[in-house]
C-alpha cells in the first residue's frame, strides 16, 4: 500500500493513455518517462532542463544543502560547527571518508598530505613558460593537468588504492602549484614546503617566504585561512562539481578531472565572482555612491557581483561566518576601507524591494575577497584560493562516483531544432548565406 503511494500518474493527452512511475527519495527517474510515447516510432518523451535547474545528476551522501533555510552540512556536520572547531585536513578527511577522524587517523592523514606537498622539478620549467602577468587560475589549471604527464600511475582509475593516492597528491600539491604560480607572476624564486608547518601556514610559507630562515604566519592569519579553506572545500553539485564529475566519468585520471574543474570555477558567474566583488567595490569608491549604484543595477546594466544564488534564496550561512572572520583578521591587518562599502551595499539592498523581492542575498564571494585582500592576497589569487580547498570536495565527488554503480559516462540528450536531411549542393552553386 505504502508502496504505491510512492508513485506518480502521469496521463499523455496525446493517446489518453496513463502511466504510473515510481517516486524514489522525491525523484522520478528520468528514464521512466521513456517508456510514454505516441506510438512505436516514438523515441520516447525526455525531460528539457537547460542549466539543470531541477535535474539530479546523482546520489550522494557529501553535502546537504536547505537553500531556503541557509544550512549547508558536510556529512551531517552544519557548516558553522566544523568552522568553529576544525582545521581544514580535518574537514577534507571528513569530506573524503564519510566521518571525522581520531586522533591518530588524523595524524596519520595529515602527515601523508604533508609529504606529499613537493612538486617534480619539472613543473619549475613548465612555470617558466608563462608571461608574468599570466593570470595565476590559468597557470593553476595548467600546473594542475600537467600533473598527469607527470603520474601517470593516476590514469588506474578503477583501484580504490590508487584514487586515494592521487587524492592525497592532489590536496597536498594544490598549495605548492598556486602559490608557484604566484611567485611566478612577481618574478620572485619559488620557495619549496616546509613540513613543520600546517597546511595553511605552509601555503602562506611557499607564497610569502622572503630571506628569513624561517617562515612563521601570524596564527590569526592562518586561522582565518583555515577557515575560509572550511567553507569552500565543498558545495555539492555546483558547476565545477558537476565538471568534475561528468570528466570524471569518463575515466579521465583524477588531474585532468580536477584542471577542467577548476576551469569552470574560473569563471564569473563561478569562484571568479570574489575577484569581480573587489573590482565593484573599488568601482562604488565610498558610501554615499552606494544608492546610485544599486539604482544602476536595478535598471539591469549590470549584476550585484557577490550577490543571488541558484541555491540559496535566504542569507548564504558561509558569508555569516566569512563575515565574522573579516573582524578577526582586522584585528590584526589594517581595517580594508572595503568593508565599510560592502557593509552598506548589503545593508541598502537587503531593505530594497527588487532584492527582496528577487531573494538576493550576500553569497560565499561577498566578503571573502575583503577578507583575501586585507591578508596581503592580490584579487587574482582570490579564486586560487577557492579552488585549493575546494579540490578537497572535487575529489570525494570523484571517489563517490566512481563507487557507485549506476554511473556511466556522462551523456546528457538534446532536444533538436535544426534542419531536417538537407540535399547537398556543389560550392559553385550555393547562393551566399544570410549573415545572422
Ligand atoms: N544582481 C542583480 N540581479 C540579480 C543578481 C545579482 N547579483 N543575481 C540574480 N539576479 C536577478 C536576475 O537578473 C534575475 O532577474 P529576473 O528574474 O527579473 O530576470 C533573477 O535575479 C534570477 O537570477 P538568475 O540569473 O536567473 O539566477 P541563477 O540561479 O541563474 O544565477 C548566479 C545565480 C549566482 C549566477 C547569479 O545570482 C549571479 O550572477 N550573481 C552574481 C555573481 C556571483 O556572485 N556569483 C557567485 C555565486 S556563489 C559562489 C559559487 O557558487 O561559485
Amino acid at each position: 500500500m505504502e508502496k504505491e503511494k510512492n508513485t506518480l500518474t502521469i496521463t499523455d493527452n496525446r493517446t489518453n493513455q496513463s502511466y504510473t512511475v515510481p517516486i524514489d527519495k522525491g525523484a522520478i527517474r528520468a528514464m521512466d518517462l521513456r517508456k510514454i510515447k505516441t506510438g512505436p516510432d516514438d523515441f520516447g518523451l525526455m525531460s528539457y532542463d537547460p542549466a539543470f535547474m531541477n535535474t539530479a545528476s546523482c546520489q550522494s551522501s557529501i553535502t546537504y544543502i536547505d537553500g531556503d533555510r541557509g544550512i549547508l552540512r558536510y556529512r551531517g556536520y552544519p557548516i558553522e560547527v566544523l568552522a568553529e572547531h576544525c582545521t581544514f585536513l580535518e574537514v577534507a578527511y571528513l569530506l573524503q571518508f564519510g566521518n571525522l577522524p581520531a586522533e591518530k587517523e588524523l595524524k596519520t592523514w595529515v602527515n601523508e598530505i604533508t609529504h606529499h606537498t613537493m612538486l617534480h622539478e619539472i613543473i619549475k620549467d613548465f612555470m617558466e613558460g608563462f608571461r608574468r602577468v599570466s593570470h595565476p587560475m590559468s597557470m593553476l589549471v595548467s600546473g594542475v593537468a600537467a600533473l598527469s604527464a607527470i603520474y601517470p600511475d593516476a590514469k588506474n582509475v578503477l583501484d580504490p588504492e590508487s584514487r586515494l593516492h592521487q587524492i592525497k597528491r592532489l590536496i597536498a600539491k594544490m598549495p605548492s602549484i598556486s602559490a608557484m604560480a604566484y611567485r611566478h607572476t612577481l618574478g620572485f624564486p619559488y620557495v619549496y614546503p616546509d613540513n613543520d608547518l600546517s597546511y595553511t601556514e605552509n601555503f602562506m610559507n611557499m607564497l610569502w617566504k622572503m630571506v628569513e630562515p624561517k617562515y612563521r604566519a601570524a596564527p590569526e592569519l592562518a586561522r582565518a585561512l583555515d577557515v575560509l579553506f572550511i567553507l569552500h572545500a565543498d558545495h555539492e553539485q555546483n558547476c565545477g562539481t558537476n565538471t568534475m564529475r561528468c570528466v570524471g566519468s569518463a575515466h579521465t585520471d583524477p588531474f585532468l578531472a580536477t584542471a577542467a574543474a577548476a576551469a569552470a570555477l574560473a569563471g564569473p558567474r563561478h569562484g571568479g565572482a570574489n575577484e569581480e566583488v573587489l573590482k565593484m567595490l573599488d568601482e562604488i569608491g565610498s558610501k554615499q555612491n552606494v544608492p546610485a549604484y544599486i539604482k544602476r543595477i536595478k535598471e539591469g546594466h549590470s549584476k550585484l557581483m557577490g550577490f543571488g544564488h541558484r541555491i540559496y534564496k535566504s542569507y548564504d550561512p558561509r558569508a555569516r561566518i566569512i563575515k565574522w572572520t573579516a573582524e578577526q583578521v582586522f584585528q590584526v591587518t589594517k581595517r580594508n576601507p572595503r568593508i565599510d562599502v560592502a557593509l552598506e551595499l548589503e545593508r541598502i539592498a537587503l531593505e530594497d524591494d527588487y532584492f527582496v523581492q528577487h531573494k538576493l542575498y550576500p553569497n560565499v564571494d561577498f566578503y571573502s575577497g575583503i577578507i583575501c585582500q586585507a591578508m596581503g592576497f592580490k584579487p587574482e589569487m582570490f579564486t586560487v584560493l577557492f579552488a585549493i580547498p575546494r579540490t578537497a570536495g572535487w575529489l570525494a565527488h570523484w571517489d563517490e562516483m566512481m563507487r557507485d554503480p549506476e554511473q556511466k559516462i556522462a551523456r546528457p540528450r538534446q532536444v533538436w531544432t535544426g534542419e531536417p536531411e538537407r540535399r547537398f549542393v556543389p560550392i559553385t552553386e550555393r547562393a551566399a548565406p544570410a549573415l545572422v
